[in-house]
């Protein structure tokens, strides 16, 4: 969705924007493209190995370019407060990761229950499908992966990891398979199990809450936040952020009772209200973009 973060984040020559997933570095080179000159970008990505080819691909910009490797959660400690023009995140994970069977990430690729965006966090997939309770398993699967079958799979991993442990994407594909056997053209049954392990692997949406608040605190005023999910729950946390942000009062407690609310300024306003989705052509070309919502709002 290049067109449309362009036209959201609108770079400008001596705009400063941060790219949090700057994965292999498209987004990033337009940025920098469209606000040549002298824009300036700051890219962060947790894949070392991303980090490496978005240098390489970003090389004709090292001179307006800044990169790291780390989490969008803690951007605020790399880039000054209301600093920033415009923030991009481009949510999930990228297809040169999805491809390369090492990483672990496809049940489609035979490799080792990995799945961690960042090689140097010790806790991987095979941690957590061999060593979470059944409870915590369920968990993972119902709310990250949204799976109907979730305490059967869960109770099914239980028992086979007893028999031996389960350390390949292959071993747990096949483990599903023969529980959810594939019909027709549906999805194949491992995709939901895992998008949720990966999901619990890297604390998604706990990175995703910390680094809107990031977001937000390293905007300038009429800066804007671009956000693109691929997962309903990733979609309904920047939804809520944004609707939480936007209004012009707060209240104490979980619940907005009217009594309580104290008045305060609105931080953001949405520059769409919906979600902008990509064309057809877009995801004729890259299928993986299908489910890919692109939201947008700008500091007061
Ligand atoms: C969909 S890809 C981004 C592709 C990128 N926009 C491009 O044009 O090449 C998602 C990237 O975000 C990274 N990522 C996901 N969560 C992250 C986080 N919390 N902090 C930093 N990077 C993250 C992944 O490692 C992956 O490289």
């Amino acid at each position: 969705m290049v067109a449309e973060v362009l036209a959201a984040l609108r770079p400008k020559p001596d705009g400063q924007y941060v790219d949090g997933t700057v994965g292999w570095g498209g987004h990033a080179a337009a940025i920098l493209a469209a606000s040549s000159p002298s824009g300036w970008l700051f890219g962060c990505d947790r894949d070392g190995a991303a980090i490496r080819a978005a240098r390489a691909r970003l090389k004709d910009y090292e001179d307006r370019c800044e990169l790291r490797q780390g989490n969008f959660a803690d951007l605020a400690e790399w880039v000054g407060p209301g600093s920033c023009d415009g923030v991009l995140l481009d949510l999930g994970v990228s297809s040169p990761q999805l491809d390369q069977a090492a990483r672990g990430f496809s049940f489609q690729q035979a490799g080792p229950l990995d799945m961690r965006m960042d090689t140097r966090q010790p806790l991987t997939a095979a941690d957590l499908v061999n060593a979470a309770s059944e409870k915590e398993l369920v968990k993972i699967l119902w709310e990250l992966g949204e799976e109907k079958g979730a305490r059967r799979l869960a109770a099914a991993i239980v028992k086979e990891r007893v028999r031996r442990p389960l350390e390949t994407t292959a071993q747990l594909a096949d483990l599903i398979e023969r529980l959810a056997p594939r019909r027709g053209q549906r999805a194949h049954p491992a995709t939901r199990v895992f998008r949720a392990l990966r999901m619990a692997v890297n604390d998604e949406l706990g990175s995703l809450r910390r680094g809107l608040v990031a977001a937000l605190a390293i905007l300038k005023p009429a800066g804007r936040l671009a956000v693109i999910t691929f997962h309903s729950a990733e979609d309904r946390l920047v939804k809520e952020f944004g609707r939480n942000h936007e209004r012009a009062y707060t209240y104490a407690g979980a619940v907005d009772v009217p009594e309580l609310r104290q008045p305060c300024a609105p931080q953001v306003k949405w520059v769409k209200r919906k979600a902008i989705q990509p064309d057809a052509a877009e995801v004729a070309s890259n299928p993986r973009s299908r489910s890919a919502q692109l939201r947008v709002m700008e500091k007061f």
